[in-house]
This record gives C-alpha cells, structure tokens and sequence, in this order.
C-alpha cells in the first residue's frame, strides 16, 4: 500500500468556538453534529482544529474509502480540473464512458447513469421503475423495513423508518415497506400495482443487518415470476466495502457460487468518488434503454473530474487489492468485537455485519448503568466518549456503534482501534 504523507496546514488554531459561532449564525441547524471542528487529514487520520489526532474507522460514512488526502486523488483532481472540470451532458466525454465501462464490468452487462449522490441514484432508479410499468398503471415500489435511501421526497417515502418521514407528510405515494430478509411478506404484499422490490444488501442506517443468501436469490425468483424489477440499493454497502465489489456478490459467494443472481438495477454513491461527490446506478441490459433521451438529466453528473476521480479509486482499490485488505482485516475485526460481546456481555449484546461494514451492536442503555441517566442514546455517548480516546465512529439506532474503516486501514490502526473501543466498554462494565 502507497504511503500516505500528512500535509498538516502550516498554524493550528484553536477556532473552535468562531466555526461553532459561524454554524449556528448561518447554516441551517438540520444535523445533530458531534462538538468537533476538524481542520485536515492523512491516511487513517483526522485532526481537529486544536491539533488533536484521531483514528477514522467512519470514513465519512463509507466515503472515505481510500481515507483522506490520498496521493492519488490529488493527483487526479488535479491532472483533469488542468484539462476540463465539466461540460453538459449534451456532449460526450470520456472519463464518463471509461467509468461506464468499469462499472459494467463489475456488476454485469447493463449500462449506468450518472448522479451526484445516494439519494439522487435512488431517485433515477425509482424513475425508471415507473417508467416500466407505466403503460400497464404498475407504480408501486416496496422497500424493507429500517431500509435507508435518502432525504429526498422519494427517499423519505422509499425510506422503511418512520423518523426520516415524521414532519413531511404526506408522504408521495407509491411506496410500502416489508419487513426484512422475509421472502414471504414479500410475496404477500405483493398488489396488482407493485412494480419493484428494493433492499440494500447490508442495511447500513437500520444498524448493519446483511441479508440472508436465501432471501435474494428467493427475491429474484419472485421479481421473475411477477415480472417486477429488483433493485439492490449499493450506496452504503457498495465498492468493495464488504470484500467484493458488491455485497450481493459477496452474499451469495459462497452460497450460491455458481448462481447467475443480478438485479435490475444497482445504486451508488459514497465511495465512489473516494470523498468527490459522484453518484450512479447501473441498469440491466433488458431494461438498459428505457429512459431514453429527454426522460432523466442532471447538470452536474458524471463530470469529467468526477469520473476521473471515480476511475483512480477503481485503479487504487485493484493494484492494491484493498477489497483483500476489507475482507481479511474486516474478518479480524468482527472476531474482535466478538470477543468484546463474550468477554463483557453486560454492555455489549454482538457484533454484526462483514468485512469493512461492522456494527458493535450494545445493550440497552437502561442495562449499562453508567449510560441510563443521559438522555442520549447508548450510541451516541459510546461514540462520543470514543472521539475523547481520539477513534472516529458512527451510530446508528439507538445501540448501535458502526465501523466502517476506509478500506486501505492498517492491521495496527485497527488493532488500535480495538484496544480503544475495548477501554470504553471495560469502563461501562
Ligand atoms: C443505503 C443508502 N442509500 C442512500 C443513501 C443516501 O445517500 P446520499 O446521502 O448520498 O443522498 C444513504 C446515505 O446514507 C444510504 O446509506
């Protein structure tokens, strides 16, 4: 692995309380954000504004998948924004077409749109489910319950969690939700209208649930026999963050390995541009010219630097064979963290998930009594009391503390990360 050399700025001040003052003056207050105000990184590293380091095993959720300043996107970014930064999509450009062609050739004979996030890949791939059953009136899309797929209007009526929807109602129809990883309630729900089933193969938001070999192959024989589209939303789980370039392909390895499984339609985001906001879905070749031209836009996707950008990280994760490095390192962690649930079973309940996608599942506040008095979730004071030893995680739910380390992590960082998340759950106990 390339060596990642720290360009740290030249001063470090302390303007912790200015940027604090310039968010609550000026931006709107729609995060709850965690009190740090960081200035730069390295590799496997953020550094806050007063100096202090920290190990990132969040990667701004699972987008940091080459961790920060990597020599090789600077490079990119810098060798195409001398060349040319954006043209419309009224023309062609070749970055675009190069990275077409790499994600094709991950996934499976299709063809890929270009986006600028999740929640925007989401939006294309609901379009075109419409699209398809719009001359027989089918327009109806199930997702899973606990499912995440954006803050859009879709994404929140797409999204299986009442929180996201609470507020914005009503919610655009033409979206249900079905409980996880059971085919049966899939099949029942089913309605003259239902058009297509989409499941993130990790649910990453709902707090790190894989699912099941036997529910997508079961899902895919169903979407067969109703002639429905099936959509895997990749955007968290995607990019090799499980070990292959997409989780289902990593699902099914060893259960089905000789099964021919592709969905209809897979979304991307988050990795894919390492940090450079690009998003994307590829289509199924069937289905791969239904929206033709005049039916989907966006200024800005599939930039030249975007997809230049895209295409070094591809180039990065392959010489240096980091899916190798999330699954085997991914491997170590998860015997970790199990270890952690057997040897402190009072605050930790499991460990969940594969390769680089973990979560450190914990009991329930009201049964670890240093955490019931707060009025913040188990997983929020674990987390924070984490970036205090100086190790960057995330929450999700109410127990849930998610690892999802840039794929290029050393075994000595994530063996310094265990050795942290250790020292917090041995002082709950
Ligand atoms: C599975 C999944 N889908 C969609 C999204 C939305 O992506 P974005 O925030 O880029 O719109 C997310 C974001 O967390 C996600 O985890």
């Amino acid at each position: 692995m390339k060596e990642i050399v720290p360009s740290p700025p030249p001063l470090v001040h302390n303007q912790f309380e200015s940027v604090r003052e310039l968010f609550s003056k000026n931006v709107v207050p729609s995060y709850g954000r965690f009190d740090l105000v960081f200035s730069h990184g390295a590799g496997s590293h953020l550094f806050d504004v007063t100096g202090k380091r920290y190990l990132d095993l969040g990667a701004g959720i699972a987008v940091c998948c080459l961790g920060h300043a990597h020599p090789a996107i600077t490079e990119a970014l810098v060798e195409q924004s001398r060349k040319l930064i954006h043209v419309s999509n009224l023309y062609f450009t070749e970055p675009q077409g190069r990275l077409a062609a790499e994600l094709v050739k991950r996934i499976g004979p299709g063809k890929c749109f270009f986006a600028n996030s999740g929640a925007e890949a989401n939006e294309g791939l609901f379009k075109l489910a419409r699209k398809f059953g719009h001359d027989e009136g089918r327009f109806e899309i199930l997702t899973a319950t606990n499912s995440f797929h954006g803050r859009t209007l879709a994404g929140i009526a797409a999204t299986g969690q009442d929180k996201v929807k609470r507020g914005f109602e009503p919610m655009m129809p033409g979206f249900r939700h079905i409980p996880f990883n059971d085919l049966a309630a899939a099949r029942n729900a089913l309605s003259p209208a239902t058009v297509a089933i989409m499941i993130e193969g990790v649910q990453g938001e709902g707090g790190i649930t894989p699912a099941t070999p036997e529910y997508l192959l079961g899902l895919r024989a169903l979407c067969d026999e109703k002639k429905i589209l099936l959509f895997m939303d990749g955007v968290q789980c995607g990019h090799y963050r499980t070990g292959k370039f997409q989780s289902f392909q990593r699902i099914l390895e060893q259960a089905a390995p000789n099964s021919d499984f592709l969905p209809d339609g897979v979304s991307m985001a988050k990795s894919l541009g390492g940090g450079f906001p690009i998003g994307a879905f590829w289509v199924r070749a069937p289905y791969a010219d239904l929206l033709g031209p005049g039916t989907h836009a966006t200024t800005f996707g599939g930039t030249p630097l975007a997809c230049a950008v895209a295409l070094t990280v591809l180039e990065v994760i392959e010489s240096e064979r980091l899916d190798e490095n999330a699954r085997k390192l991914g491997e170590w962690f998860r015997r970790e963290l199990e270890r952690l649930a057997t040897n402190y079973p009072q605050v930790v309940r499991r460990a969940r998930g594969l390769g680089f996608m973990l979560g450190l599942e914990l009991m329930e506040k009201e049964k670890i009594p240093k955490l019931a008095a707060s009025d913040k979730t188990a997983a929020i004071q674990f987390v924070n009391r984490l970036h205090q030893l100086g190790v960057m995680t995330i929450p999700a739910g109410t127990q849930i503390v998610r690892l999802l380390p840039p794929l290029n992590l050393k075994p000595q960082e994530a063996g310094e990360g265990i050795a942290r998340i250790e020292e917090i759950v041995k002082s709950l106990v």
